[in-house]
């Protein structure tokens, strides 16, 4: 695969032609992933859940980012490769710039952050100073407190337009990217279609830009005290080839539009 980055990312969005992502936390994970067609690789918090064995990614702190992206970067083939500023890692402007150069220097090629309109200036800031965003909206994990639930989110017609009011605003400010999590179709298809930026989405429908999956939830390896998402499939089921086949087989659904159907999205 050749390197992929924001230009191939913004060429798919132009095209109307599907991206896939998938998390990887370790070198050998990211080498599989980054040889079987996924364009993005992200580095995600969800290790505190899925490698830590906690019940949530509060407790996941900037060093454990850092190990985590250096892993992935000795065994990146050619993907983007995108990681988490973990929870409190960004609480200010300038804590954000610190945060995220400790993850450009690993090998980041760009950062993501959870929030909606409150992450305008950090967002002017990093992508002004060579930092790219991924925005992170819908169900924002870091904030499962405050959300109440892990919760479709944007049901509610003031929460939707207010999602939609605030990825314009990030995108104003220089996101590259937006991630929409647990959205329903309709408002994750409309936020898609208004933004230039490419929209990735998990359990927010087929039409977004790109799809994003946890790898280990593809594997159909979800922690048992984790209830398993509507938006999860496990492609390593169907697979003839392996663990390698299950990377293949979702990113060739995800690029021929087979991945997500209906039965993993919110309406
Ligand atoms: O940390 C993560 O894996 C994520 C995905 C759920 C998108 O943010």
């Amino acid at each position: 695969m050749t390197t992929v980055s924001l230009n191939t990312l913004a060429k798919r969005k132009r095209e109307g032609r599907k991206f896939a992502s998938l998390t990887a936390y370790d070198a050998l994970f990211a080498e599989l992933i980054s040889t079987s067609g996924v364009e993005v690789i992200l580095v995600g918090d969800s290790l505190g859940m899925v490698l830590q064995g906690h019940d949530s990614t509060l407790p996941v702190a900037l060093d454990d980012m850092v190990y985590h992206m250096n892993c992935v970067r000795r065994g990146n083939r050619g993907s983007m490769i995108m990681a988490d500023l973990p929870f409190m890692s960004y609480a200010s402007e300038s804590q954000s710039l610190e945060s995220a150069a400790s993850l450009m220097r690993c090998g980041a090629h760009v950062v993501k952050l959870e929030g909606g309109a409150w992450l305008a200036e950090s967002t002017r800031l990093l992508s002004e100073r060579g930092i790219p965003v991924c925005a992170h909206m819908g169900l924002t994990p870091q904030s499962i407190n405050r959300l109440g639930g892990y919760r479709v989110q944007g049901r509610q017609p003031d929460q939707a337009s207010t999602m939609i009011e605030e990825a314009q605003i990030l995108q104003d400010s220089g996101a590259a990217l937006l991630l929409l999590e647990c959205v329903p179709v309709d408002l994750a298809t409309a936020i898609t279609g208004k933004l230039e930026i490419p929209v990735i989405g998990i359990g927010a429908g087929p039409h977004t830009d790109g799809q994003i999956m946890v790898m280990h939830d593809l594997l159909g390896v979800t922690p048992p005290r984790i209830r398993v998402p509507k938006f999860v499939k496990n492609f390593l089921r169907e697979s003839t080839d392996g663990i390698a086949g299950a990377f293949r087989a979702y990113a060739d659904a995800v690029h021929e539009e087979r991945f997500p159907e209906m039965e993993h999205s919110f309406t």
